[in-house]
């Protein structure tokens, strides 16, 4: 439902030789061509992958900015960090004309107190991560049992196993409510404080698939066809992960940083980070008229590469420029 980027056995190349022997070689991130576009990247630039996950647009951005520019990459989870500063490595590249490139282990929303930082371009491509995504130990997924974790960042305090267990029903029913547009949420919330303690992944999702069950002859096509749990997770990881508040203190963020010209992109995986980008770009293009909005509706991505690559169905991809 809101997965990133993928890994496929049919990558698109990077380019240069090192693709076919690299480790992430067949990694393909979302909408690669249309943010890169949407981006304009500059030779010799500073632009910020606020999301560099394993790197992939990042690859792409610094090729384009050469050895005068400077690339800074994000992200919560040093494990992504880590793969990334192993793609970006100018060594690892290939590439002799090479931009700097610094990765720090941070959320975006700390650009909200960058002072003095200015930049051509700021890209975020939000949501989990496929690395992410498959490691069970990081309990994202229902698909495979691990330990209720679900944070990106392995050093914050709020653990989904936490958020289970803790809340009061009628939180945690607004938190499903909220963040996943569950519409069953009070019964779900009621089944799981009746099963509690829960503390794996798999649990979860048969506790949840349970409580949902007498529901389903009323849903719609859609609904019967994804798993019970899917929204309650996609709500647990949004709640502990704060994934909508860095949002916002991203785009408020944003036009401060961009210098005039300057480009912002954002590719988000639910309706709910959607909204949030369009009312940011709209306001900021109306009211104090900071921001040209160049997606009029949101760019997804082509059928061929939705065939390719399932996660990319449901990416929406906008982008402002800085005026
Ligand atoms: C979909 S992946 C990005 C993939 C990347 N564009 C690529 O091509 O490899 C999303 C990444 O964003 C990171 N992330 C999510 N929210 C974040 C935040 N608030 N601050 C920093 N990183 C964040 C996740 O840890 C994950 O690694």
């Amino acid at each position: 439902m809101d997965e990133g980027s993928t890994d496929t056995p049919q990558g698109v190349g990077h380019g240069g030789g090192r693709e076919a022997s690299h480790p992430l070689a067949n990694h393909v991130p979302v909408l690669l061509k249309e943010a890169i576009d949407s981006l304009n990247v500059r030779r010799g630039g500073t632009y910020i992958d606020a999301t560099v996950g394993l790197g992939g647009h990042s690859y792409e951005i610094a090729k384009r900015l050469g050895a005068p520019g400077h690339l800074i990459g994000l992200d919560k989870d040093p494990a992504a960090l880590e793969r990334a500063a192993d793609r970006l490595r100018p060594a690892g590249s290939g590439e002799a004309d090479w931009p700097k490139i610094e990765l720090r282990h941070a959320s975006f929303a700390s650009l909200a107190e960058a002072r003095g930082l200015k930049a051509d371009g700021i890209l975020a491509d939000i949501g989990v991560s496929s690395l992410q995504l498959s490691d069970a130990a990081r309990g994202f997924s229902f698909q495979a049992d691990g330990p209720l974790d679900m944070r990106m960042d392995p050093q914050s305090e709020r653990t989904a196993e936490q958020v289970v267990n803790h809340l009061d029903e009628r939180e945690l029913a607004d938190v499903i409510y909220e963040f996943g547009e569950e519409r069953r949420s009070r019964r779900i919330a009621r089944a799981i404080v009746r099963s509690r303690p829960i503390r794996s992944t798999a649990h979860l999702a048969e506790v949840i698939s349970a409580a949902a069950r007498p529901m389903n002859s009323g849903q719609n096509k859609y609904e019967r066809r994804i798993h019970p749990a899917t929204r309650t997770f996609q709500a647990l990881r949004i709640f502990v992960n704060r994934e909508l508040d860095d949002l916002k203190a991203l785009l408020e963020a944003a036009p401060r940083i961009l210098k005039p010209g300057g480009r912002v992109v954002v590719i988000s995986f639910h309706s709910l980070e959607d909204r949030i980008v369009k009312d940011a770009f709209r306001e900021g293009s109306i009211k104090d008229k900071y921001f040209r909005v160049l997606t009029k509706k949101p760019v997804t991505a082509s059928l061929e590469e939705q065939d390719r690559n399932p996660r990319a169905r449901s990416a929406k991809m906008r982008a402002a420029e800085r005026v």
